[in-house]
């Protein structure tokens, strides 16, 4: 099975490129950089990928990021996982960054986009793997630094697709973000949103109706309410699920706990993603054969979330068919 995952065409839809340094790169730009990691090895920034909770991650994902500097360690960055990501057969890719996070430590918004677009430049022709970027708010800081950011991005806005929001989900509900949202659907922005991953449902119902979120990052709180799982089904709204990181951020005790089959078989246009591969243990593919093995997943199920996969994303439906037309009868 792990073999026609690794040969099954897919796209990855939730991906945060802050998130795909891996600790090898990670000393090679401090030293570069002069910036001190907190760790006195690889093996021990490996070591600490110990997580109790969301939060216990994002402050040392946030840490983490303050090696990359300049336009070139951005693209170097991107390259690598864009790399990973073709020798996984993904043919295509969405993926957030989080400009707050370079702003906050006095790094030009354009140099972080820049460095990431030729990045992505280069794996379409070299690769062939296509992507797209969205702008994603941390939603722990103010909407005022969310509209401010904004502003920021407008004059890069051939280069990214959409916004999203993300960061520390509780106390910090859709609702707070109504205004910078509705100002990027009037500039023609696509919206997603991160709802239900250590949330409540309501968040869910919150990203959906008042920001539009035209798919639910992670969404696995969603099983907590039968009347929105209803709905998610009815309205085929895309959930981009996380299966390692959902485990290894205690959202579930274990892999066989975890909602995907069940979302699945609640007709839920569920897909597979990676979040932040080296701090869970693992790239997409990794991410299918953890969820396969979990619940003995057939090749029409591992087929039907690569589908999925294509469907749920932003590819035009001429593009979408093409690499549906691509994937085995299973
Ligand atoms: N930023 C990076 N990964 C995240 C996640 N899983 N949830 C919220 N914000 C994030
Ligand atoms: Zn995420």
């Amino acid at each position: 099975m792990d073999e026609f995952i690794a040969q099954l065409p897919k796209a990855e839809l939730h991906l945060h490129i802050e998130g795909t340094l891996e600790p090898e790169l990670a000393f090679e730009l401090a030293e570069k950089n002069q910036v001190t990691l907190p760790f006195k090895s690889v093996d021990d920034m490996r070591a600490a990928y110990n997580f109790s909770d969301l939060q216990s991650f994002l402050d040392l994902y946030y840490a983490s990021i303050s090696v990359v500097q300049t336009e070139e360690d951005f693209h170097d960055l991107t390259l690598a996982y864009l790399k990973k990501a073709a020798a996984q057969n993904v043919r295509h890719t969405e993926i957030f960054f989080d400009p707050q996070s370079h702003t906050a430590r006095d790094i030009p918004f354009g140099t972080v986009i820049n460095g990431i677009t030729a990045a992505l430049q280069e794996a379409q022709t070299e690769l062939g793997v296509s992507s797209k970027l969205i702008l994603s708010f941390l939603r722990h800081l103010s909407e005022e630094s969310a509209l401010e950011t904004f502003q920021q991005a407008l004059p890069f806005r051939e280069q990214f697709i959409g916004v999203g929001l993300d960061s520390s989900e509780q106390g910090h509900p859709p609702s707070k973000f109504v205004n910078v949202f509705d100002e990027a659907r009037r500039e023609g922005f696509r919206v997603v949103c991160h709802a239900g991953e250590e949330g409540p449902p309501e968040y869910i119902t919150e990203a959906l109706d008042l920001l539009h979120a035209e798919r639910i990052d992670h969404g696995v709180r969603c099983m907590e309410d039968a009347a929105l799982v209803a709905r998610l089904a009815e309205e085929q709204i895309p959930l981009t699920v996380c299966p390692l990181s959902n485990v290894r951020l205690r959202v579930f005790k274990t892999m066989s706990e975890h909602t995907l089959k069940r979302m699945l078989d609640a007709g839920l246009l569920v897909t597979v993603n990676s979040d932040d591969p080296p701090y869970f243990g693992g790239y997409v593919n990794e991410n299918y054969e953890a969820i396969q093995k979990a619940f003995d997943l057939s090749r029409d199920d591992l087929v039907k979330l690569a589908r999925n996969s294509f469907t749920a994303s932003f590819l035009s439906d001429e593009e979408k068919q093409k690499l549906i037309g691509e994937l085995p009868e299973s």
